[in-house]
């Protein structure tokens, strides 16, 4: 049994782009993974959310961005607090006011950052003390991605095998590569046509590529640590690039096949070829949908930005570094 009160606890969790991508799920209720992954928290794009269990509620209520949600959104809220409410041992009900802070583009939303910060404030209200691990695990059972949003910097989510063992842990960079730069480009701010959900289940059961991307995963993160922890940059984009591509590689060879670039991420990429060809160093990752993330080296930032502002407006462009993990107002 724990001890609780109907206090409101408040939590922020910054969202993170992988660079090993998660792309598949194993046990879908669970969501374990075919594969481990890595990813950076981001600086700039966070969720700020508060949970109130309250006896007098008659259902739960959830506030995103001032509106009320319904329907499937709150259905996904509600069942996650339920987890916690197992765990807890009650059966109130709660309030989750939840806030995104995204710049400029409210297509960068994301539920990473959501359910990072749901886990923390909900678990906290609930009146349990979890450890960063829990927490992880926890965030995990509302969206894959979200069990990384628990920690700062560089972090892989070692998939394991079942619930206990499937979380994420933090990834030491404490050389350069820790200041790496992340220009996000805005190309759509319109919600994915394809949820990341659906789309990862349609690869794994029907494109003929997934087994080798399980075996594939596992060296490019091999590669991807031992570049974090060389402090080589150039490996670090290279195999980042390399590894979006064949997660993307993935939806184009799914039956039916789908593409989440639209022209302008294409046009983006190839910028970031040329701009590498002429001795700007920079790298691309794309996640579930035609945004994209470009990596470079302090020394090249302003190069990039000036590039990608004169290409696409200042509006679509946002720069972004490693941020915190999670924590509480
Ligand atoms: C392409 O974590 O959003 O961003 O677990 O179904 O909620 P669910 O999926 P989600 O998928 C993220 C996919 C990705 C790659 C990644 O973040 O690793």
């Amino acid at each position: 049994m724990t001890t609780w009160s109907n206090k409101s606890i408040g939590a922020i969790a910054h969202t993170n782009i992988a660079l090993i991508k998660y792309w598949g799920k194993k046990d879908e209720s669970l969501i374990i993974p075919y594969t481990s992954s890595l990813s950076l928290t981001l600086d700039q794009f966070y969720t700020e959310t508060h949970v109130t269990f309250d006896e007098s509620l008659t259902a739960d209520v959830v506030m995103i961005d001032e509106q009320e949600v319904n329907g499937q959104g709150w259905q996904r809220v509600h069942d996650f607090l339920s987890i916690i409410r197992k765990r807890a041992e009650i059966t109130t009900n709660a309030q989750v006011v939840s806030t995104n802070h995204v710049p400029t583009a409210a297509g960068l939303a994301s539920s990473a950052s959501a359910f990072a910060a749901l886990a923390a404030a909900g678990s906290k209200a609930a009146g349990l003390d979890l450890s960063h691990q829990d927490l992880s695990r926890l965030a995990r059972r509302g969206s894959g991605s979200a069990c990384r949003s628990i920690y700062g910097g560089f972090v892989e989510w070692r998939r394991g095998t079942d619930d206990h063992s499937s979380y994420a842990v933090p990834v030491t960079a404490d050389n350069g590569l820790s200041d790496v730069q992340v220009i996000a480009l805005t190309v759509e701010r319109h919600r994915k046509p394809i949820s990341s959900r659906q789309a990862m289940r349609l690869s794994v059961t029907t494109s003929p590529y997934y087994p080798t991307w399980v075996k594939i995963a596992q060296t490019d993160l091999a590669a991807i640590k031992s570049a974090i922890s060389n402090d080589d940059f150039t490996k670090f984009g290279e195999i980042s690039e390399l590894n979006a591509m064949r997660m993307h590689a993935l939806t184009l060879s799914a039956n039916p096949d789908f593409m989440y670039f639209n022209s302008e991420t294409l046009e983006s990429m190839n910028m970031v070829k040329q701009l590498r060809h002429n001795g700007i160093e920079c790298y691309y990752t794309i996640d579930a949908g035609p945004n994209v993330k470009v990596l470079c080296q302090r020394r090249h930032v302003n190069d990039v930005v000036e590039t990608f502002t004169e290409m696409l407006g200042a509006d679509k462009v946002t720069l972004a570094k490693s941020g915190p993990g999670v924590h509480y107002l």
